[in-house]
């Protein structure tokens, strides 16, 4: 049986931002249906205490070193989370008992460098105590791009980690952990490690990059993205050190947990439907204009467009702020539920101001109303920039809510633009990062829309999309042993 720690900053129900969460909450799922003996590691924020599950105590006062200082922390866990599979946690309140789990909204923590090697450097205490040797460890992020690289040097000398390979998956290239030389030093790793070819990044530090020179091979979630981040444009200057590696580079596509994502068994929203049944989906409209206070009236018979999303420039909002007014000329509303950088929070709230009857907003994480903007809309927008997968457009799929978005990363490889003349197809897709390519896509949406019969086609391919986990979790697995072979020459 193949041993895996997955070792993430992010896991459902236990502490979420963002799609990560989703991924770490239902891979390791899938990956135990392949036979995998898998177990997770988190840090133990706030919102896990808040859980109130009955998390054992596996280790106290268990000590590592933070440059010169000696810290310590404790080990706790559930042995058997959700009748499968261990979920273990770091417990040190002092860097983890915070309201938020990267940064309060106006920017990260000061002490985001010790908080992640002080995680990464007690994978092999923890491993120890509950008597695990990982064959594999799966990182994902800048958070535990460490890992790897203390994985092929400190812990080599452990028993429990003389032949541990490491992947690395990426779910987002732009953020990478990049922190001032003067904490390399905490790192504890030796100091020919800072230098070009591994760590040292422009004079500072970058654990993401550390995690793609030293990680036995790299994932990222699409095949396009896994293209993308080769180039100038989308590698947020890693590009380069990408190329290096695109040998052991592979785009596997995220997966949908449809336990937690599915019209005909959701129990938080109005009405459940299938696309045989479509007759629930009126009633999902209706629940979500009332949750929005949205006149019923007014706008049941028009279009109704859904956003749920981070509030963040790599969204592409901007580009639906700059083509609001032409795109309320359309005959349409729009519902939106979101948070994030200040800017966007308030050009929302500008606009919603301006077409009250006609755009609800409500500024906040929400995942009720979530679910009931995937089931109630008709429409679901996502002009990203850039997508490394995006687990929206999926789940609307699903929904029969039909996604229009930008041709890229992981919304690229999802969507099929809708052709009017065969009927193939399952959503509305434009290239250009314009304001006039997004809004044609959307009038190209309106008016099948008002097509019925057309519509009722689209919503069909839609719904009948698969993405669940198997598929992604048995690749996951051909790459774990690839990524074995590495470490592990034949003979
Ligand atoms: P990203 O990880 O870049 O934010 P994804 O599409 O991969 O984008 O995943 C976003 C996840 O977070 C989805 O599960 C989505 O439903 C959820 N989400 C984002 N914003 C909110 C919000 N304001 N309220 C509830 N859920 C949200
Ligand atoms: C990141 C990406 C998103 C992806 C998610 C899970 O947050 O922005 O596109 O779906 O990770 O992999």
């Amino acid at each position: 049986m193949l041993k895996v720690l997955f070792v993430t900053s992010e896991a459902e129900p236990f502490a979420k931002t963002g799609g990560l969460a989703d991924v770490s909450g239902s891979l390791p799922k899938a990956l135990r249906n392949e036979g995998c003996d898998v177990r997770i590691l988190l840090p133990f924020y706030r919102t896990v205490r808040e859980q109130g599950l009955n998390y054992e105590l596996l280790g106290e006062d268990v000590e590592v070193t933070l440059g010169d200082r000696r810290i310590t922390g404790d080990i706790r866990g559930l042995l058997v989370w959700e009748n499968d599979f261990p979920v273990y946690f770091v417990q040190k309140d002092e860097f983890y008992d915070r309201e938020f789990l990267y940064g309060i909204p106006k920017g990260d923590y000061f002490d985001n460098a010790e908080r992640f090697i002080f995680l990464s450097k007690m994978v092999l205490p923890l491993c120890e105590k509950v008597g695990f040797a990982p064959d594999i460890i799966h990182c994902h992020d800048w958070q535990t791009g460490l890992i790897p690289v203390y994985v092929k040097t400190v812990f080599r000398n452990s028993a429990f980690f003389s032949e541990t390979a490491t992947v690395l998956s990426i779910h987002n290239i732009a953020y990478q952990g990049i922190f001032d030389k003067g904490l390399f030093a905490q790192t504890g790793l030796a100091p020919a490690l800072f230098s070009p070819s591994a760590l040292e990044y422009w004079g500072g530090i970058n654990f993401l990059k550390a995690g793609l020179v030293f990680a036995d091979i790299i994932t990222t979630v699409s095949k396009k993205y896994s293209q993308e981040i080769q180039t100038p444009d989308y590698g947020y200057g890693l590009d380069g050190v990408v190329r290096d590696r695109s040998r052991d580079l592979y785009g596997v596509l995220n997966g949908a947990d449809y336990e937690e994502w599915n019209p005909a068994t959701d129990n938080v929203i109005a009405s459940r439907y299938t696309s045989d049944d479509l007759s629930g989906k009126v009633k999902c409209k209706q629940d979500v204009l009332r949750a929005f206070k949205l006149s019923r009236k007014m706008n049941m018979e028009l279009p109704l467009v859904g956003i749920i999303s981070r509030l963040v420039d790599q969204k592409g909002f901007d580009l639906v702020v700059e083509v609001m007014d032409e795109l309320m000329k359309l005959n349409c509303s729009l519902v939106l539920l979101g948070i994030g950088d200040r800017r966007y929070n308030e050009l929302f709230a500008t606009v919603a101001k301006k077409y009250p009857k006609r755009i609800g907003l409500k500024l906040g994480y929400d995942r009720v109303l979530a679910h009931k903007i995937e089931a109630g809309c008709d429409m679901f927008l996502m002009p990203s920039r850039y997508e490394p997968c995006g687990l929206n457009q999926i789940y609307s799929l699903k929904y029969g809510t039909i996604p229009i978005v930008r041709a890229t990363g992981g919304l690229d490889d999802t969507v099929q633009d809708f052709d009017l003349l065969s009927g193939e197809g399952n959503g509305f897709k434009f290239n250009a990062y314009t304001g006039t390519e997004l809004l044609a896509a959307i009038k190209k949406a309106i008016k099948t829309y008002n097509e019925k019969e057309r519509w009722r086609q689209l919503m069909k391919n839609a719904m009948a999309a698969d993405f669940s986990w198997e598929r992604s979790a048995k690749r996951y697995v051909e790459l774990y042993h690839r990524a074995i072979s590495k470490t592990r020459p034949a003979g």
